[in-house]
């Protein structure tokens, strides 16, 4: 694939999605749809990948590319003209102007076709593509000295997709349209094989024929399937090669065929983990984004969403109900019901049930954050634990201390936050409050109901609540006993 260029065609309106964004900009398990067939041909090795995007729909945002609109180089670079591309992060970015066909989608990528070398060309709603079938295309197409190969595959429900019609002999003939009414016969919708809309030509066969293809037909677009009957029609060679798992042709027209390519991208991110030493317990309730890394041994619990960059180290267990956003945990460690976003939970660590830990949250090695427990912004000491009913934001806490039952970080005056620093060893009592900013020293302790609102030092015992008066005979001076 040293010597591939890859064209993936992105443009066109995506209508039947009835969204604000473009189609391709959706999400599918922790990635934009347009950067999965983008994967893949960088993963199969291609030489240079080109997209092609219609004018500011914001697909090369999506895919962190520059925009074509914007200099190709911060350097003294001359304003690029329209059509030409842009780089970014190693994709070069084509405009076509106007959505009128996957033919002139290629042509308008022609600058960037060396007449000498070999073009992929797949469509960017079909994310399920794989580097190994480019790479198995690739060497098909140098293998057999075709002038184009088309990947093909047989569908028990082929509605929408281009038929592949065969003479007698078997022999490719051409693709015919089926997506709206007019340009397929009776006989041609009873055909299976489908067009998967990915093909390998040789450069100068396409770019010679993609100016011959017109656009006489039910939706008076150029199809780029056209340019194989061309070159039928001129005697050279056109191949197919035949995929035997359809997933790859899912392809992504409107939200209904989002969710099924979802379930499909779901069951093979989870087979990964799985065959890598993951157990899943309930696969269907299981949501696991491409981007996550989990260790061996770990247990993922039902109803249970791993998202971003979140990594699970080794032996953990997570879930049942829990949602992890970019969340870091190390080896051995334990959530249950709760909801982590962007902090990290270290070895040995246990959080819940129920606990939600917010950005910058660390807990550190040992420690437990339990039930009803809320962290933001704070450092756990090794060991230390904060098991029940409390708020714990923008402190620093130090090792192998206990927070009891309603502790709870007064960090906001109304105007700034403020940190509440805590040493190691303190055993705080229940419904203690720390009105930040505040320091505990280590060793120290606070007695329960407590509203600590000045430094208590290393070793003290700070109390800070009214005495208890008892009002003797009180029930009888009522006239109740
Ligand atoms: C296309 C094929 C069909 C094949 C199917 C496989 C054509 C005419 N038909 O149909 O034979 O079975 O894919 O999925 O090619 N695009 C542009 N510019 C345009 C039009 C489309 O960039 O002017 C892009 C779209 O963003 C999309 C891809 O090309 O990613 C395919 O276009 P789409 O309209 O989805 O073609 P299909 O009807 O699916
Ligand atoms: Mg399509």
């Amino acid at each position: 694939m040293s010597a591939v260029t890859v064209v993936i065609l992105a443009a066109g309106r995506g209508t039947r999605m009835r969204s604000a964004t473009p189609k391709l900009a959706h999400d599918l398990c922790g990635r934009p749809l347009l950067a999965w067939p983008l994967e893949a041909a960088r993963a199969a090795g291609a030489a240079r990948v080109v997209v092609v995007v219609g004018p500011d729909d914001g697909l090369a945002e999506a895919i962190g590319a520059r925009p074509t609109a914007a200099p190709a180089d911060p350097a003294p670079a001359p304003p690029a003209p329209p059509g030409a591309p842009a780089r970014g992060e190693g994709v070069e970015l084509v405009v076509q102007r106007e959505p009128l066909g996957t033919a002139d989608a290629v042509a308008s990528a022609a600058a960037l076709i060396d007449r000498d070398g070999v073009v992929i060309v797949l469509a960017g709603d079909v994310p399920l593509v794989e580097a190994e079938l480019l790479r198995a295309l690739g060497e098909a197409h140098q293998a057999s000295g075709a002038a184009a190969t088309m990947v093909t595959t047989l569908l028990g429900d082929p509605r929408g997709y281009g038929r592949v019609v065969r003479d007698g002999d078997g022999a490719f003939v051409r693709v015919v349209e089926t997506k709206v009414v007019g340009d397929a016969s009776e006989a041609e919708l009873a055909i299976a094989e489908v067009n998967t809309g990915i093909y390998a030509f040789d450069g100068a066969a396409l770019l010679d024929a993609l100016g011959a293809v017109g656009a006489d037909n039910a939706q008076g677009e150029r199809y780029l399937p056209e340019v194989l009957a061309i070159l039928r029609a001129r005697g050279a060679l056109v191949a197919t090669l035949a995929a035997s798992d359809p997933a790859v042709v899912l392809g992504v027209n409107d939200r209904v065929g989002l969710a099924a390519v979802r379930v499909e991208a779901q069951r093979r991110i989870q087979e990964r983990h799985m065959l890598a030493g993951v157990t899943i317990v309930q696969p269907a309730t299981t949501a696991i984004d491409v981007t996550v890394e989990i260790g061996e041994d770990s247990v993922i619990e039902p109803c249970t969403q791993l998202l971003g960059a979140t990594r699970v180290g080794r032996g953990a267990t997570v879930g049942p109900h829990s949602t992890l956003v970019d969340a870091l945990l190390g080896e051995r460690v334990s959530v249950v019901h709760s909801h982590l976003v962007r902090c990290e939970v270290r070895d040995g660590a246990s959080v819940g049930p129920f606990a939600y830990l917010r950005p910058d949250a660390l807990l550190r090695e040992d420690s437990k954050v339990g039930t009803f427990v809320e962290v933001k912004n704070s450092d756990i000491g090794a060991g230390s634990k904060v098991p029940h009913l409390s708020y714990i934001g923008d402190t620093d806490l130090g090792e192998h201390s206990n927070l009891g039952a309603g502790s709870i970080t007064a960090n906001y005056d109304g105007t700034s936050k403020h940190r509440t620093t805590i040493g190691a060893r303190v055993h705080g009592g229940v419904d203690t409050s720390f009105v930040a900013p505040v320091t505990v020293g280590d060793d120290a302790w606070t007695a329960a109901g407590t509203v600590v609102t000045g430094d208590v030092p290393p070793g003290a015992l700070a109390v800070a609540r009214a005495r208890q008066r008892n009002v003797e005979r009180y029930a009888e001076r009522r006239g109740e006993r």
